[in-house]
């Protein structure tokens, strides 16, 4: 239980404890973490509703949340060992993300910061994947890693950005059509492989060798609207999605084994234009010393060794996240508002949700 309302407290002299909440699509999470990367408490539920449907109902996923997130929010400080009373701060996405789904976590985080008597943070959900890198206690001080490329690649969104120090993101590429969690999600809804997609995909792939060429780039042509930046930092996945369905209608596959070989070229070529899109930023990021790879897709095998080999080539850190940190989760959220991003209130309680909120 909350307990009554307390006096607001000095600004904390030691690291934070944040209190993150995170409910920007079907996922339900709340996470407790000291400073900007030691996680106290994360618990993330992947709401199971939308499978038959195959892909997020809105209205289900915000009834889900309503239902769910109180009890996770509690879960969370449990396990965090610090208590309520231990919460400095209270950081919640704002955007990008489902509307209906946003403002459930959004409004709760503004009561119960209210409740607490404590400050309120509003976070960006694509600054956070990127952030998720450094919640691997093995991974570097983000200090020596600028300037940087960061991938956040996942149902959502497919962004690129340079980042040159904390907070400072310039945008550099990204989809101008599907995201490529959601390509990948498409093209196994197509072969009959269930949702989300992107797992099936990758492991029936596995230990096949891919066949080049079968599907297209994705290129974006020069003339698309791309927001001003460069068509060939940017990535087009539906021309992708169209050819896997011409390819089925033509010849719809017979047995497992060719269900699996079309999985696996569509995959590489969603993981080959990933890759080289990376090649190009880190070419347009003069000294780059790491590309950080976040976001659901980050889980996939065969882009983490493609992105291995770039950047052992390039001689750049690659840093990429634990796997219970590539999806949506709380921890990330909590984490980038301990790291001093966000903003602060009392403006934080001024602001609305932003399903489009654009990071940098
Ligand atoms: O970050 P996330 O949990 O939620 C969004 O913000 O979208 O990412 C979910 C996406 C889904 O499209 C799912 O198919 C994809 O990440 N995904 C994968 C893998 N695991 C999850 N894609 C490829 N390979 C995987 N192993
Ligand atoms: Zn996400």
């Amino acid at each position: 239980m909350i307990g009554a309302a307390r006096k607001p407290r000095q600004p904390a002299m030691r690291a934070p404890v944040v209190l993150g909440i995170e409910t920007s699509c079907d996922e339900t999470a709340a996470a407790v973490v000291r400073g900007a990367r030691e996680v106290l408490s994360s618990v993330v539920h992947t709401q199971e509703q939308h499978r038959p449907y195959g892909g997020v109902v809105p209205e289900i996923a915000s009834r889900c949340h309503v239902q769910l997130l109180p009890g996770i929010v509690r879960e969370a400080v449990e396990r965090s060992g610090v208590g309520w009373e231990g919460i400095d701060l209270v950081a919640a996405t704002r955007g990008p993300g489902l509307a209906s789904s946003l403002l459930v976590g959004w409004s709760f985080a503004k009561g119960l910061a209210m409740r607490l008597g404590r400050p309120l943070r509003a976070i960006n959900h694509t600054e956070a994947h990127l952030h998720s890198v450094f919640l691997d206690p093995a991974a570097p001080d983000p200090a020596v890693c600028y300037p940087m490329v960061g991938l956040a690649v996942s149902g959502g969104h497919t962004n690129l950005y340079r980042l040159d120090a904390p907070g400072r993101l310039e945008p550099l590429g990204r989809t101008v059509d599907d995201a490529a969690g959601e390509a990948l999600d498409k093209a196994a809804k197509l072969l009959g492989l269930g949702y989300p997609g992107g797992p099936v995909v990758d492991r029936i792939s596995r230990g096949r060798t891919p066949r080049r060429g079968v599907f297209p780039e994705g290129r974006v042509r020069e003339g698309t609207e791309t927001g001003g930046l460069r068509a060939d930092l940017c990535l087009s996945f539906s021309g992708l999605k169209t050819s896997l369905l011409h390819a089925v209608t033509a010849r719809p596959p017979a047995t497992d084994d060719e269900v699996a070989q079309l999985a696996c070229d569509y995959q590489e070529a969603v993981v080959d234009a990933l890759v080289r899109r990376c090649d190009r930023a880190l070419d347009a990021t003069p000294g780059a010393r790491a590309l950080a790879v976040g976001g659901g897709v980050s889980l996939n095998s065969r882009l983490r060794e493609a992105l291995r080999a770039l950047c052992e080539r390039r001689g750049v850190r690659l840093l990429l996240a634990l796997p219970k940190h590539c999806g949506d989760n709380a921890a990330m959220v909590a984490g980038l508002a301990g790291a001093g991003r966000g903003v602060p209130s009392p403006a934080a309680f001024d602001l609305e949700i932003d399903p489009s909120w654009a990071a940098g």
